[in-house]
């Protein structure tokens, strides 16, 4: 591999996503979030009332399901067969079921091929949950953030709140304690800090000291 990899692992909320762009951005790399390649997973599986527990249908399903990622110059945004939903998968409903989903063998299994073709020959920063464990393990920088819980759900309750979804912060508190439970406990690829990630823990940093903390490790 000739292409360089960044690999950003962490909490739900943690600000992976927005610390992953700013690097996209300023390195010339590719971001791919891939907690929404599994949250368009989960609205499949919702909308087509796919049971967790039947072998064959989830296997189906995955057969059924495509996702690009299409970047346009202002936007980047994601299709589930052929349509937008990028905003639909950041609705609370899915993000009240996306764990329980992305906790199937089979549904991570198609998902890490996918994100693997992608970061085969391009230069790209990937954030999600076992990006430097599974996906990449020899991602040539990982991290792994953290924040307080507390202010986790404080920032995502107002980036919530902004879009105009009738939520409360207690709501959103319980959904990322619900998501951290079940991603760190899982079977397959649970969120864990590879060996060799570094800590970044942002609850007092703001975006560009995070930014900053990044490329000094370059
Ligand atoms: O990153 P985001 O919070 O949007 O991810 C939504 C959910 O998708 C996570 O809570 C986790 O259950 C799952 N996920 C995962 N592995 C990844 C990325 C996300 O299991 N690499």
């Amino acid at each position: 591999r000739t292409n360089k990899i960044i690999a950003i692992d962490g909490y739900s909320s943690c600000g992976k996503s927005t610390l992953a762009k700013a690097l996209a951005k300023k390195l010339g790399y590719l971001y791919v979030d891939s907690g929404a390649m599994y949250r368009a997973v989960t609205l499949y599986f919702i909308r087509n009332g796919v049971p967790l527990d039947d072998g064959r249908r989830v296997a189906e399903a995955l057969d059924d399901i495509h996702i690009d990622f299409h970047i346009e110059p202002d936007r980047t945004w994601i299709s589930l067969n052929g349509e937008d939903v990028s905003d639909e998968i950041r609705q609370m409903y899915v993000s009240d079921f996306v764990s329980e989903v992305s906790a199937l063998r089979a549904v991570r299994k198609a998902m890490v091929a996918q994100q693997q073709r992608m970061g085969a020959d391009k230069d790209i920063v990937m954030d999600g949950r076992d990006i430097g464990t599974t996906v990449f393990p020899d991602a040539d920088l990982k991290l792994f953030m953290t924040a307080d819980p507390k202010v986790r759900a404080e920032r995502r309750f107002l980036e919530l709140e902004r879009k105009g979804e009738n939520i409360t912060l207690e709501e959103v508190f319980e959904n990322l304690a619900h998501r951290d439970y079940i991603d760190t406990t899982r079977q397959e690829s649970p969120l864990v800090r590879a060996a060799d990630a570094i800590v970044l823990d942002n609850t007092d940093l703001n975006e560009q000291e995070q930014l900053q903390f990044v490329l000094d490790r370059l």
